[in-house]
């Protein structure tokens, strides 16, 4: 399973990049919001160049925002993105979003909400290359890990048996809930390793 650490709740982003460049995570984990899809607002443009800049891993850029298209055209300058990974939920045509991240010759990410039916996924499975499945509600860091996303993790992976597409999860995952999502190719981890003092010790936690 690969790591990718979210830094949505780091005190100093850039300072923590630079830490967690020289351990084994595989991706950094941006969370954009706009303050509609979500609440709360995050990572301006700057910021995320600020962190393309120093960090030394491909980013994983899951964006909670209701309209995704221009931040899709502004990051397209961006030379280290893994994936570009939008909301199932938006009031957008999805499809047109996923082909402007084709366009950026990046990975297509689909996320999907706790309380979201898991069969809207179905149109979309030829057209993208990882699901994320949130086990928290979108918004916050630091939230617990909702138990019943574990049958949830089971009955999507059956829903994309016979496709090449990587299953992420993210929200609340520690050295003890990650034990729950082994299914799954990636996962999300933020205030577990970012709060820490000792981040490579709990990084290291992770990878046992
Ligand atoms: C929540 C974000 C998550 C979050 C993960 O809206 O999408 O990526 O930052 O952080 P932890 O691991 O603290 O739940
Ligand atoms: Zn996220």
């Amino acid at each position: 399973m690969k790591l990718s650490v979210s830094l949505l709740n780091a005190e100093d982003k850039n300072k923590t990049t630079k830490k967690i460049n020289n351990t084994e995570i595989d991706y950094f984990h941006i969370d954009v919001m706009d303050g509609k899809f979500v609440s709360q607002l995050s990572f301006p443009l700057k910021e995320i160049q600020e962190i393309s800049n120093v960090s030394k891993k491909p980013l994983d850029i899951h964006l909670m925002v209701e309209d995704p298209s221009l931040i899709i055209e502004d990051l397209k300058e961006l030379s280290n993105i893994n994936n570009i990974t939008i909301h199932i939920e938006i009031d957008k045509d999805i499809n047109k979003m996923l082909s402007k991240i084709k366009e950026c010759g990046v990975k297509r990410g689909l996320a999907i909400k706790p309380n979201t039916d898991i069969n809207l996924l179905k149109p979309y499975l030829d057209n993208i290359d990882i699901i994320l499945i949130m086990t928290v509600e979108p918004g916050y860091g630091g939230q617990p890990f909702i138990e019943s996303s574990v049958e949830r993790i089971k009955k999507i992976k059956e829903l994309i048996e016979d496709y090449n597409i990587l299953l992420e999860v993210d929200g609340g995952i520690n050295d003890k809930t990650i034990k729950k999502i082994s299914l799954s190719d990636i996962a999300v981890v933020g205030s577990y390793i970012t709060t820490s003092d000792n981040m490579e010790e709990r990084i290291n936690n992770l990878l046992v």
